[in-house]
């Protein structure tokens, strides 16, 4: 052996999370030794067909295309300097393809390896650990969320919490929108209409919102109480005692009626900065933004253009309004500043609606300029964005008479849903256990449906398919762990438990258990990179159903000691990694159901 394949062989002892990036490192090295390949080949490791192998180099092929070598042949060379390995065998395929399989003694030191959360979390752990806020949810104050808003809510959640087990440090921000010209009108109504905000009823929230439209009749019906809206915004902002403390008053009850679904859906903000905690903060933006001449005045309003950009050229970004009140994008240039100055924030992860795409690409190009005129590199900054949930008609789901759906009323109706499904399957239960179960169930179906679809998309709302017990649903993973946890009662041990580990060959269904099973931390890292739960829920309705087909084929509680230890191994690592992602993902798990 010489000194390299020495190494090598040594190297291969350690299992690495990413067995891709070991193999490629694998045959990186081995390629040093034949004169053929430079710096510029690239393995490209591949997972295989199962009938060939667990992964495929696929490198050679256009390598040897480039440099005019046959690739066959150049594989077989390549081949030969690959070590042998305990972990795996080697094996030509087709035109140049190089196969391997991987060895039982691979999976079971890699199920040892990574038996817990904790080794997990350290193998996929970036060098350094970022400060990263995170904007979602963001509501505007006196309206009731309504079903738009769980998207943000959910996504900006989860992606928090995936954040936040990469080890980075997390700051949840809630952006309320507290300052917009809804003011005017709801003030006009409260005075017009002499209603006292201490005495709103039981539902204080819809109130406001009746309020508010009923403000709106009153402008449509008469000119002079438009001025009249129009001066309450003026006094309310230039601090007027009065519509400060109406005002303030607004926002607690609103802030009340946003908790409750916060609590129920499980999410907390460590800050809810809304756009009206920048009011003071916007005239050095102003001046900043002048003197580095990055906005200009147009028509009394200060706007930005972007030269450079096919739309942004033409479509300003106004920062300032022409009668002198600051907006949206005013507010998001100071809470950019602020959380970079207060909180040295170096990423800035914002969660809303696709249609705010433009709003945020000027954001974006806007701080660009901004900070590189100050010579200071600005954090970075991501728009998480997603598409419309939609009705039976394709349209934007609405309540039939064409209201939008209140979050409230939506959230309540999943649990009663579930209740009605746990009670059919299960009469006897006792009360309290069904309506534990019915949130958990009734909750985690609504948040599953919308992060199991690529967020870039539309998706029809359906309560029979979140629902339903078969399919990539919540249900259908909550069912594998309780499944998995019945498994373990039955064996009178924990899943945490730690296992013997035996060399015995693998059948079929456990080898690919295990091929998707190694694949948990790769996928985590995907998500993180592209944002996207749904890589995640993917995932895990795969192990599901690998796992349910194990199950079907294999007893787990047999006589062989050897057999049924490894069995339970598997069983073990597969509910770890569900209840790990669908704890990422806000879903809880349940012992029975
Ligand atoms: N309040 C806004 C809305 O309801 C969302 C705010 C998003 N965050 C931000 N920094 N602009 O659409």
């Amino acid at each position: 052996m010489t000194r390299a394949s020495f190494l090598l062989g040594y190297r291969t002892m350690l299992i690495e999370f990413d067995c891709s990036v070991q193999l490629s490192n694998v045959v990186k090295q081995a390629a040093t030794s034949c004169e053929e390949f430079n710096d510029e080949f690239d393995p490209q490791i591949r997972t295989a067909d199962p009938r060939f192998g667990d992964f495929q180099a696929n490198g050679v092929l256009p390598f040897a295309k480039k440099a005019g070598l046959n690739p066959r042949e150049l594989s077989e060379k390549l081949l030969k300097s690959i070590p042998l390995s305990d972990y795996w065998n080697t094996s030509l395929a087709g035109p140049g393809f190089i196969n391997f399989k991987l060895s039982e003694k691979y999976f079971f030191e890699w199920a040892k390896k990574f038996s817990d959360k904790q080794s997990i979390r350290s193998a996929i752990k970036e060098k350094k650990s970022k400060k990263v806020v995170f904007d979602f949810s963001s509501p505007n104050t006196a309206k009731q969320m309504h079903v738009g808003h769980i998207r943000s809510t959910i996504i900006g959640e989860s992606l928090s919490r995936l954040f936040d087990f990469f080890g980075h440090q997390v700051i949840r921000d809630n952006h309320l929108g507290d300052w917009g010209t809804q003011f005017g009108i709801l003030l006009l109504s409260i005075k017009k209409l002499g209603v006292s905000l201490e005495d709103l009823g039981a539902d204080p929230i819809a109130k406001l919102e009746e309020l508010y439209r009923q403000g709106n009749q009153l402008v449509k019906d008469n000119e002079s109480n438009l001025d009249e809206a129009r001066t309450e915004l003026v006094k309310l902002q230039n601090g007027d005692s009065e519509n400060l403390t109406l005002w303030e008053k607004i926002k607690e009850i609103s802030m009340d009626s946003f908790l409750k679904i916060y609590d129920l859906l499980d999410v907390k903000f460590d800050f809810s900065l809304g756009e009206s905690f920048y009011r003071d903060k916007v005239d050095e933006i102003y001046a900043k933004l002048l003197s580095f001449k990055i906005c200009k005045e147009d028509d009394g309003a200060l706007v930005v253009f972007h030269p450079e950009h096919k739309r942004f050229a033409k479509q300003p970004f106004i920062i300032r309004k022409s009668d002198g009140a600051s907006n949206y994008a005013t507010t998001d240039l100071a809470t950019v500043q602020y959380r970079f100055e207060k909180w040295n924030a170096e990423e800035i992860i914002y969660v809303t609606d696709g249609r705010q795409r433009d709003h945020f690409d000027q954001l974006f190009l806007t701080v660009k300029k901004w900070y590189s005129a100050e010579d200071i590199s600005p954090p970075k900054l991501f728009h998480v964005w997603f598409g419309t949930i939609l009705g039976d008609d394709n349209k934007a789901i609405k309540t039939r008479d064409g209201q939008p759906i209140k979050l409230i009323d939506l959230l309540k109706e999943a649990i009663e849903r579930a209740k009605l499904l746990i009670v059919e399957k299960n009469p006897s239960l006792d009360c309290s256990e069904v309506e534990k179960r019915a949130k958990i169930i009734g909750l985690g179906a609504v948040k599953y449906a919308d992060l199991s679809q690529d967020r870039t998309l539309d998706y029809v709302f359906s309560w029979d398919k979140m629902l339903a017990m078969q399919g990539n649903t919540a249900p259908y993973l909550q069912y594998a762990v309780a499944r998995i946890n019945s498994i373990f009662r039955k064996a009178q041990s924990q899943p945490e438990d730690s296992f013997n580990i035996f060399q015995t060959s693998l059948s079929e269904s456990e080898r690919n258990l295990f091929r998707k099973l190694i694949f948990f931390p790769v996928v985590l890292k995907q998500t993180v990179k592209e944002l996207k739960p749904h890589f995640l829920c993917t995932y895990l309705y795969e192990l599901s159903t690998d796992f349910s087909s194990f199950y079907n084929q294999n007893k787990v509680m047999v006589e062989n000691e050897k057999i049924r230890s490894n069995r339970l191994l598997l069983c073990s690592q597969t509910i770890l990694f569900l209840k790990t992602g669908m704890a990422i993902l806000g879903i809880e798990t349940l012992q029975e159901m």
